[in-house]
């Protein structure tokens, strides 16, 4: 009895220090980060540094996929590509429910002749491997208004490979 009461007293103290440690941390955050003035003046003395490591991150962005796609492996793209497949044939010229893919990386966005495209390709220009990328993880974001019902492949890798094994179709 006793030693169950003495555990129950220690448990009780520690967490008691826990929880005046943790409210401790979020008043001194909210003090930090917190009361508008101070927040207002700390937005106009750093922006310059803020800007910079965003800029610093897009690019390490680019260069990772670069990078990726380098080392990306095509029989693997292959497997991916199942999932395109019931709508993109890989044919030259071939459209079925969606374009024809074959020279796709590189080549004009919505150029497949004899396609009905949706035309929400019309600001993407040219399918780069950045731009493939982009639009893969998630179509509908990437072309608003596409057509292409498609929930888009999470994994760079996958990503990657897809275009890797659609590039090397057409050398
Ligand atoms: C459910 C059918 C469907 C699936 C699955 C699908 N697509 Fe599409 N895709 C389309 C349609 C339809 C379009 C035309 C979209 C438009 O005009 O808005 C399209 C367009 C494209 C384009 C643009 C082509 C061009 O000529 O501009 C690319 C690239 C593409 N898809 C790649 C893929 C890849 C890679 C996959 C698999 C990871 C995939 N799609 C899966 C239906 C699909």
């Amino acid at each position: 009895m006793f030693d169950t009461m003495t555990l129950t007293k220690i448990t009780a103290a520690l967490c008691g220090a826990l929880l005046i440690f943790l409210m401790g941390s979020w008043v001194a955050e909210t003090v930090y980060h917190g009361g508008g003035g101070h927040g207002h003046h700390a937005e106009v003395v750093y922006p310059p540094e803020a800007e910079g490591t965003d800029d610093a991150i897009a690019e390490e962005e680019t260069v990772d996929f670069a990078e990726i796609l380098a080392a990306a492996d095509v029989s693997k793209g292959e497997k991916v590509f199942k999932k395109c497949s019931a709508c993109h044939k890989l044919g030259e010229g071939e459209n079925g429910t969606g374009p024809a893919l074959y020279g796709v990386v590189g080549r004009a966005a919505s150029a497949s002749d004899g396609f009905a495209y949706s035309g929400a390709f019309a600001e993407v220009g040219t399918w780069t491997p950045e731009a493939l990328q982009a639009f893969l993880e998630a179509p509908k974001k990437y072309a608003p208004g596409t057509k292409m019902a498609f929930n888009g492949l999470k994994k760079i890798q996958d990503r990657a490979n897809v275009i890797a094994y659609i590039d090397s179709l057409d050398d």
